[in-house]
């Protein structure tokens, strides 16, 4: 059975993923026991500290696919990226140098700093959407805006964008606030699938399965098939759509 993850960090050396080669042998390991059979591994680009170049990608990660060939490892993996939202951005579009989880540039990974959602998201998806490309939010649930105020994520939702809920996050890892969020946005459908984000970090374990199998007992495995298949749908570029409706309020008690 297929179990497509669309971002993690296992390429070695080149941002705060795996460190060195045994140990991307050893997240594929983790992976493929966990179900995943195929991978988009997305280095951090654009953010500040890493500018990986497209290029540098696709050529470490033909070599990480040889190594998992020869070690006899299950897993085939895509060159990606995952892309902050920057004022350098269209420009790296311009100049050829943004990675995709798709061959043909459609659905982009696309991170806000941890603190915010900037002013300028909406102007600068909007001429993504030019490109003709469908950014794919990774992790709104550990923004710190979004937390305090989830209709932010609503907004970039009504403008196209779709959503990659962290597995993790809906297990727990990050605590209860993060997982409450990341359930509260599954019951909205304010996000079409999971994704490990996988980065070499003690209790950061491949947690892609555990959340499926959360996700069919809380709600149900109809869901979690559809979000699988989002998955496959995303890396061959064809049509997602999230069908999403706004955030429950919280009751309001007025005083007379
Ligand atoms: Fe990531």
């Amino acid at each position: 059975m297929t179990l497509v993850d669309i971002h993690c960090h296992m390429l070695p050396g080149i941002d705060d993923g795996s460190k060195d080669w045994p140990t991307s042998i050893k997240l594929a390991k983790e992976a493929v026991a966990d179900g995943v059979t195929h991978a988009v591994v997305t280095p951090h680009t654009l953010n500040g500290k890493y500018l990986n170049h497209k290029k540098d990608i696709i050529s470490l990660t033909r070599q990480y696919q040889e190594m998992l060939d020869e070690a006899n490892i299950p897993l085939t993996v895509f060159a990606g990226q995952e892309v902050r939202l920057s004022g350098d951005l269209i420009d790296a579009i311009e100049k050829d140098d943004i990675l995709f989880c798709d061959e043909e540039g459609t659905y982009m990974l696309l991170e806000f700093p941890s603190e915010d959602v900037p002013t300028y998201a909406k102007d600068t998806i909007f001429k993504l959407q030019g490109y003709g490309i469908t950014p794919v939010i990774v992790h709104p649930e550990r923004n710190n805006r979004i937390l305090k105020e989830p209709e932010v994520l609503q907004t970039l939702i009504e403008q196209g964008c779709l959503v990659q809920i962290t597995a993790s996050s809906y297990t727990g890892l990050f605590g209860s606030k993060v997982e409450d969020l990341s359930r509260k946005l599954i019951e909205a459908g304010q996000g079409c699938t999971f994704a490990s984000d996988a980065h070499d970090l003690p209790r950061r374990q491949y947690q892609l399965s555990e959340a499926y199998k959360k996700m069919a007992k809380e709600f149900s495995p109809e869901l979690a098939e559809s979000w699988k298949e989002n998955s496959r749908k995303i890396i061959n570029g064809e049509n997602v759509q999230m069908d999403w409706r706004p955030l429950k309020k919280k009751k309001k008690f007025w005083l007379f």
